[in-house]
């Protein structure tokens, strides 16, 4: 089911039944913008999220649209990566993106934003800058509403930046890690500023941690304290999200 919601009727939402027809319908969503994209300009600019929400939409994207796009014509960039993990780390976002995404799909040019920490931050928005801005983010919600690694209390003007995760990001990433000392506290991310300077964001929830985060993201009104609020101002925003993590009775009262 579709809703147009947002002040300017800018948010086209989109409630599946649970997390596979969410997955399927946001790689069909994704694949068109794309494709739409690569008719206008030689190369496209795509930023993927990593994290558990995209898993299975990476996924189809091999099984169902592997030849339906011109990936060698996609160029990656990175949003976010924690710092103090190594690159082949298995619980790097670099190692999920090139495992998941980049090699399925033999894109052929990616930037890994873990590789600008050391010193080099600022040369990560140049980079965005030279190609033209990016096209399309693929974005996940954080329980907290962070997106990327722009916690609660993100300045709007932000930039690529190092920042201390905030405790619940730490708490929900621990699943993946061995235990709790091994679990980082710092990341790389891209700013407020840049993904407001996309042409499109696209942002998938699923599951009912995301109820909360989602409902304030969408229908409370756009606050530093929830990141993903400012996605509001933004003039071409998608949102894929199963049924668990929409408060569907507000949203059919709005
Ligand atoms: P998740 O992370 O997809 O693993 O839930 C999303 C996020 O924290 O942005």
């Amino acid at each position: 089911m579709k809703y147009l919601i947002g002040k300017k009727q800018n948010i086209e939402l989109f409630v599946e039944k649970n997390y596979e027809a969410m997955s399927q319908k946001a790689a069909a969503l994704l694949v068109d913008s794309l494709a739409n994209k690569l008719q206008e300009k030689q190369f496209v600019t795509f930023m993927p999220s990593a994290g558990g929400t995209p898993e299975r939409l990476y996924q189809i994207l091999g099984e169902k649209y592997k030849t339906f796009v011109d990936w060698s014509r996609v160029i990656v960039l990175q949003m976010d990566e924690y710092v103090d993990l190594p690159a082949f780390d298995k619980n790097s976002y670099t190692w999920f993106l090139h495992k998941k995404l980049v090699k399925p799909l033999s894109i052929q040019k990616a930037f890994f934003i873990g590789e600008y920490a050391q010193g080099r931050v600022q040369q990560y928005d140049e980079i965005i800058r030279n190609l033209g801005g990016i096209d399309i983010i693929l974005h996940g919600i954080g329980e907290n509403g962070h997106l990327g690694f722009n916690e609660p209390e993100s300045d709007y003007d932000s930039t690529t930046r190092i920042v201390a995760l905030a405790p619940e990001t730490i708490h929900a990433n621990a699943r993946f890690f061995s235990n709790m000392e091994t679990v980082p506290t710092r990341g790389i991310t891209l700013g407020l500023r840049t993904i407001m300077q996309a042409g499109e964001n696209i942002l998938i929830a699923s599951g009912v941690k995301k109820l909360p985060a989602l409902t304030r993201a969408l229908f409370a009104s756009v606050s530093v304290n929830l990141p993903a609020s400012i996605l509001q101002n933004h003039p071409h925003v998608k949102v894929i999200a199963d049924e668990d993590a929409v408060d569907i009775k507000l949203l059919k009262a709005k």
